[in-house]
């Protein structure tokens, strides 16, 4: 049988605490195929779209970001956890499955009115999507879409996200 983009994927139990199963897509990234299909995936929906930049959510959306940024020959743009960016930045907390945090972006680093679709591995309770979409929209931009190679359903983040009204692509659950 083919193996799909959920084949590619590890579960490494107790990690970064006891109690979670955390889907470890180090697995997926590491292999050509399932890499390439990955990319594709994710972005099927916006075939046809206009799409100005897109934008990577700390740290592993960086790595599904950069690749479909340059399948789309469009800028990349990332957000970072707190401290980590060099220039002029907004800040915005937010809440984890597993603790808080503080999601940044350079202050120029969207225009207003540009379009862009956010990149992740993993949208679990949607705390860190939603600080990354009211970053991108304080800056004027507006977003398109919200593309996530898993979803964890029991966590709400999908229902979170589309209650703001957005547009949201996941690869599997
Ligand atoms: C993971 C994952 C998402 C976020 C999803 O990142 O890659 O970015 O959690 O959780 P949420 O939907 O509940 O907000 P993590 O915070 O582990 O950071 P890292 O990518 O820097 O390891
Ligand atoms: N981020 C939040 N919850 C996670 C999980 N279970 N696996 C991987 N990343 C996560």
């Amino acid at each position: 049988m083919k193996k799909t983009v959920k084949d590619y994927i590890r579960t490494i139990a107790d990690f970064p605490h006891e109690g979670i199963m955390f889907r470890d897509v180090t697995t997926l990234f590491a292999d050509a195929r399932g890499f390439r299909m990955a990319i594709d995936q994710l972005l099927h929906p916006y075939a046809g779209e206009e799409i100005d930049k897109v934008v990577g959510l700390e740290a592993r959306g960086f790595i599904l970001g950069g690749a479909i940024a340059h399948q789309l020959s469009v800028g990349f743009v990332p957000i970072r956890k707190k401290g980590k960016l060099p220039g002029a930045v907004i800040s915005q907390a937010y809440k984890l499955e597993y603790g808080e945090a503080v999601m940044e972006v350079h202050d120029d680093a969207l225009m207003a009115g540009e379009k862009v679709l956010i990149v992740d591995d993993l949208l679990a309770t949607g705390g860190t999507c939603e600080a990354g979409i009211k970053l991108c929209e304080r800056l004027g931009a507006e977003v398109i879409g919200c593309a996530f190679v898993i979803d964890l359903p029991d966590l709400g983040g999908r229902k979170l996200l589309e209650k703001l009204g957005m547009n949201v692509h996941v690869l599997c659950e």
